[in-house]
């Protein structure tokens, strides 16, 4: 049962995870269209691939689906997920699992407007946004929402382009210089992350590990604690099967006065996971167990409280 993982960078740590649940029974491939992305050199065999948006790229992983037999794939970084997805009948019909949602809920979670809108037509408390900063002003006007303010691309991601934004003047800079921006109400409390499992055979999710934020760094959770919050695990639940994910995702969650809030997710192996496997949480065991045709069995929940992640460099010297 050989594991194509697309776009490791710097994930080293999911393909050993990988390489230690296989145990053996299937190889670990990794590609990278760098090939100083130290996650390469972990993996049983590696493959310099052209950058995503190259018309060839589809091209050279179905390639490696082919000569290695590989029975599933996923990739690690956001940009990729939706090209993955809207091939899905493409690497089924070679005989590889894409483990991906489908490309309508991808391309929703790229999309953190659409993301909002979702939430609020389904009725699940999120975080209020604008992408229309005439509108925006508006509501400052008629007291609906007061600065600060939280200004993000729309499409970003790992927290570049960030800003806490406390005035007319500041918001008409940042929307001067960039394009596409959002502002949200300034979430000012606690922030949570979800590493969810969904069921490849059956859709339900199956496995929830949250962690209360205690640092971030270069837009990654630097150091957590876990946490166990019946009412979260229920909100999560809810909002899973409401959306329609499918695999691992990584979901981000403020608490304000205690109400919950849904922010955002990244439908891919966050990159906080390590706290979770570390914790018992084995995705990758979910998902070879899935692989082999077995459902598995709600775990929801199924590890201790008050375990601390604390991130550190690691380097790779080598030859290459
Ligand atoms: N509305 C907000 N209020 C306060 N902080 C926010 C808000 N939105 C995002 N943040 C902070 O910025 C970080 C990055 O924002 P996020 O929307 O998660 O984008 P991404 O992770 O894709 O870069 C979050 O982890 C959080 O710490
Ligand atoms: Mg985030």
């Amino acid at each position: 049962m050989n594991i194509l993982i697309l776009s490791c960078g710097t994930r080293n740590k999911i393909v050993q995870y990988f390489k230690k649940e296989l145990n053996g029974v299937g190889l670990v491939l990794a590609t990278d269209c760098s090939n100083l992305a130290p996650a390469l050199y972990e993996a049983d065999h590696h493959f310099i691939v052209p950058r995503i948006d190259d018309a060839n790229y589809l091209d050279n992983i179905i390639a490696i689906c082919k000569e290695y037999n590989v029975k599933a794939l996923f990739s690690l970084i956001d940009t990729e997920l939706s090209l993955i997805a809207e091939h899905k009948e493409h690497f089924l019909s070679i005989g590889t699992f894409p483990i991906v949602s489908d490309s309508d809920v991808t391309e929703m979670c790229f999309n953190k407007f659409k993301m909002y809108r979702f939430l609020v037509d389904n009725g699940f408390q999120t975080i209020k946004s604008y992408v229309e900063k005439e509108l925006f002003y508006q509501d400052i006007v008629n007291g609906k929402i007061t600065y600060p303010v939280f200004i993000k691309p729309v499409t970003g991601s790992a927290s570049i382009n960030i800003h806490r934004v406390n005035s007319k003047e500041e918001v008409e800079l940042l929307f001067n210089y960039h394009q596409n921006l959002m502002i949200q109400e300034y979430m000012d409390g606690i922030e949570f992350g979800a590493d969810v499992y969904i069921d490849l055979i059956n859709g339900e999710p199956i496995s929830i590990f949250t962690k209360e934020k205690i640092a971030m760094r270069a837009g990654e959770t630097d150091k957590s604690v876990s946490v166990k919050d019946e009412k979260l695990f229920q909100l999560i639940t809810d909002f899973v099967k409401v959306a329609g994910f499918k695999g691992m995702i990584d979901i981000d969650i403020f608490k304000i006065d205690g109400e919950y809030y849904i922010s955002e997710v990244n439908p891919r192996f966050g990159g906080g996971y390590p706290h979770a496997y570390e914790s018992g949480v084995n995705f990758p065991k979910l998902i070879i167990d899935n692989l082999k045709g077995k459902v598995n069995s709600n775990k929801i929940g199924q590890y201790d409280e008050g375990i601390y992640m604390m991130k550190y460099n690691e380097v790779l010297v080598s030859r290459i």
